[in-house]
């Protein structure tokens, strides 16, 4: 089998109801990023910091995957895929998806305030001030802030480095290292590029660019890869 490496962010899951960062009324024109979404942030007011992940965590329980999420999910009958996302939320999980890696961690998890302690599935509740894991330190949300590591960034990157189609989606290509996958890849291998609004970017001509939403433009990838597989 083939291997399809999907690069996905905030775009797709827009259609299922969730806000993008950096569209027009995006999370980070009604969010101060150093408020929420930074260590210094939670250090200065953790419990902001919580009430806007708790906010962000509930919605997701009342949002569905949409048709996007799911064709990505449908590729695994034909294709070997890793989605890598830089989303927080478990819609690619829920449309079927097997093989998800989070680069910015995971709104369902809360983790302890220490480095490499303990994860625990928030899913049901919120998490608040005085919610400690076994060792007695505080528990935040599961998300990598900016000014933080990207534990996962690496792994990613040599799963790029093996894709033989990859597949971007959603995503203003803007938040390093996150976006600097994309040296990662072989050179020339198929690559595609679903977003309404194409980031500025010198994309070499083995991309193909879909000026589409993701829901429309992704199943409508979906038939150009399997067609001929069917
Ligand atoms: N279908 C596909 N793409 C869409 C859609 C849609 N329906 N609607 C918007 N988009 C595109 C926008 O055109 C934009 O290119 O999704 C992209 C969203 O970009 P951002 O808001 O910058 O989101 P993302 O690239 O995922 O942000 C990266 O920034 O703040 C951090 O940690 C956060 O993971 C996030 C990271």
């Amino acid at each position: 089998m083939k291997k399809i490496v999907v690069f996905s962010g905030a775009g797709v899951s827009a259609e299922s109801g969730i806000k993008t960062f950096r569209d027009q009324n995006g999370l980070w024109e009604n969010h101060d990023i150093n408020e929420v979404a930074t260590p210094q942030a939670w250090a200065k007011n953790p419990a902001l910091v919580l009430k806007f992940y708790n906010q962000r965590r509930k919605q997701m329980f009342e949002v569905s995957p949409n048709s996007a999420h799911k064709a990505i999910a449908k590729l695994e009958k034909y294709y070997d895929v890793t989605v890598i996302t830089q989303n927080v939320d478990d819609l690619h999980e829920r449309a079927g998806s097997s093989n998800v890696i989070h680069l910015h961690g995971e709104l369902k998890n809360a983790r302890c305030e220490k480095e490499n302690c303990h994860i625990y599935d928030f899913r049901e509740r919120p998490i608040n001030l005085g919610d400690f894991c076994e060792n007695g330190h505080q528990l935040r949300p599961d998300i990598v802030w900016f000014g933080e590591m990207v534990p996962m960034m690496e792994k990613a990157n040599f799963i790029a480095s093996t894709a033989d189609i990859f597949i971007v989606v959603g995503t203003s290509l803007n938040v390093y290292p996150a976006a600097g996958i994309i040296h990662y890849l072989n050179q020339g291998i198929p690559c595609y590029l679903i977003d309404p609004n194409i980031p500025q970017y010198n994309f070499p001509n083995n991309w193909e660019i879909i000026e589409k939403k993701a829901g429309s433009g992704m199943p409508e990838l979906y038939q150009k890869l399997t067609e001929d597989l069917k």
